[in-house]
């Protein structure tokens, strides 16, 4: 659902939802050519916005995608889709554009795409008393870090773990954890905090470096480090992290307890620590 006055930005203009209009030959609609950012705002504050911004520089470098804005444009756009100093989540999206045919081949000239929106951002979970997650195999490309919005791959594998009750898919490529399906994995194995290390078969998550930050700025012992599929689920704690769910405990896996089958004592101490540094933002 977008703002309650339902402004949205597309193509420098603001306008009503039901408004916004784009070409069916947009390649962001043919192709899903294109890249994001969902960003978090608290007390109408934008979270982490240079490192959501440069992330996306870089996912549009890759896609070869010239930044159609600049970082002071990107902030006043964005700041003008927080109505009010609720918590939110705004969307944006750069999409090749419009070229005159369909065609694979990058059109040699193109006007990008430009969409903005923002929405409530309210947890759809009690997160301290956790979810379930399966582990499925990694079906999607070798481009993962990439922010693209062709996300067909993460939609049938988070699908699949809806349909069987659980939150969230966690993804194993090559006998080793990558991410989830929409989120970042750390776990509690032998008193450590241990999250995969950065690579093309995941997204460089924004919260995922807060929390590495946040852990070393509190003497939580962290790693980045390889997760074996079969250390997995002999983790004491397993956690997802993301924009919007924020850091969320995995109480079960593949329908068998994590830990003691309870939110962990290192996620209470972490989510205490992350809730406050976000408090810093709503008051400075
Ligand atoms: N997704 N990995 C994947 C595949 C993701 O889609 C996301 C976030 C993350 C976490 O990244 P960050 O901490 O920067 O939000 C990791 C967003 C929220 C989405 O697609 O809606």
């Amino acid at each position: 659902m977008a703002a309650e006055n339902d402004i949205v930005y597309l193509n420098g203009r603001f306008l009503p939802l039901e408004e916004a209009r784009i070409s069916v030959l947009d390649r962001g609609f043919l192709f899903g050519d294109g890249v994001y950012e969902v960003i978090p705002a608290y007390g109408g504050r934008l979270f982490r916005l240079d490192e959501h911004l440069s992330r996306l520089e870089s996912s549009l470098d890759q896609v070869r995608i010239r930044p159609p804005l600049i970082h002071q444009e990107w902030q006043t756009i964005l700041n003008r889709l927080l109505p009010d100093d609720r918590d939110r989540s705004v969307y944006l999206q750069v999409a090749r554009g419009v070229a005159e045919k369909r065609d694979h081949a990058m059109p040699a000239k193109s006007t990008p795409t430009v969409f903005a929106m923002s929405s409530e951002l309210d947890p759809p979970y009690d997160v301290h008393a956790g979810v379930g997650a399966i582990t499925l195999d990694d079906t999607r490309w070798k481009l993962c870090q990439i922010k693209a919005i062709t996300l067909l791959a993460n939609i049938l594998l988070r699908q699949e773990a809806l349909d069987r009750n659980c939150a969230e898919a966690i993804l194993i490529r090559d006998g080793v954890v990558s991410e989830g399906a929409a989120s970042n994995v750390f776990a509690v194995i032998d008193d450590v905090l241990v999250t995969p290390p950065k690579s093309h078969d995941l997204l460089p998550g924004i919260t995922r470096d807060l929390v590495l930050e946040l852990a070393h700025a509190n003497a939580i012992e962290a790693r980045e480090e390889t997760i074996s599929a079969e250390a997995l689920p002999f983790a004491d704690e397993i956690w997802l992290t993301s924009s919007t769910r924020e850091i969320l405990p995995v109480v079960e896996l593949n329908g068998k307890c994590v830990g003691d089958g309870a939110a962990g004592p290192v996620w209470r101490r972490m989510y205490g620590i992350y809730q406050a540094y976000k408090q810093l933002l709503r008051s400075p």
